[in-house]
């Protein structure tokens, strides 16, 4: 599995009040687009692009056009935080949807809702903020898998040493993509220092 670190001074700035306990779910919301918009642009410095012309006022230029049927996938509830600003830089993406819930006391991930479109030849980003034990996102590319996904990429906001081992593991051709990389996980399997529920703080939920 390939780990990338996505560093830069601009993703620390939103870091920093993503991860301050007294930022409100409005402006907790707002900070998850910018993050993930400027994740993004590492995640997908890869993709295929075709060779076209078009006529600028000038003459004729060489342009390249993006090439890859893009399916954004985010996991309820945290993903939907970094949905929007996903569809707004993929306007053409399908989008599929996977329910997972961590169990309150095992922190074992059960499955509630999957509704996919067809993956197959499509580049999916699967959209889930935290890797902690990395149960939720190995059995989100479980599924992806077997609805045929093969090129999959994880784009998260703070990932565990933990999750990042356990996805490596359970499925070695994962990119993930993370703008931190914490100490650990606690006891409560909470990834520390991290940013407390991701979902809860999205949504004013407790
Ligand atoms: C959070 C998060 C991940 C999962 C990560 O979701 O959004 O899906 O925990 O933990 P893991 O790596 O140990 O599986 P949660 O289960 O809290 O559901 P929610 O988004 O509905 O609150
Ligand atoms: N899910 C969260 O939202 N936060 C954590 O720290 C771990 C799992």
């Amino acid at each position: 599995m390939a780990l990338h670190h996505v560093e830069h001074p601009l993703i620390e700035e939103v870091l920093a009040e993503l991860r301050d306990q007294s930022t409100p779910p409005e402006r907790f919301r707002l900070l998850s687009r910018r993050l993930t918009n400027l994740l993004a642009f590492d995640a997908s410095h890869d993709l295929p692009s075709r060779v076209d012309k078009v006529q600028t006022p000038l003459e004729e230029a060489d342009v390249k056009r993006l090439d890859a049927e893009v399916v954004l996938v985010p996991v309820l509830r945290a993903g939907m935080g970094m949905l929007e600003v996903m569809l707004s830089i993929f306007p053409k993406a399908s989008v599929g949807y996977v329910g997972l819930e961590r169990d309150e006391f095992t922190a074992v991930a059960r499955q509630y809702y999957r509704k996919l479109p067809n993956l197959s030849g499509t580049f999916v980003f699967l959209l889930d903020p935290m890797l902690a034990t990395g149960g939720s996102a190995s059995a989100a590319v479980s599924l992806l898998k077997e609805a045929g996904a093969s090129r999959i990429r994880l784009l998260c906001i703070v990932a565990a040493p933990e999750g990042i081992e356990r996805l490596a593991d359970d499925h070695p051709d994962v990119d993930v993509y993370t703008a931190a990389v914490d100490r650990a996980l606690n006891e409560q399997k909470y990834i520390m220092p991290g940013l407390g529920d991701y979902g809860d703080r999205l949504y004013g939920t407790v």
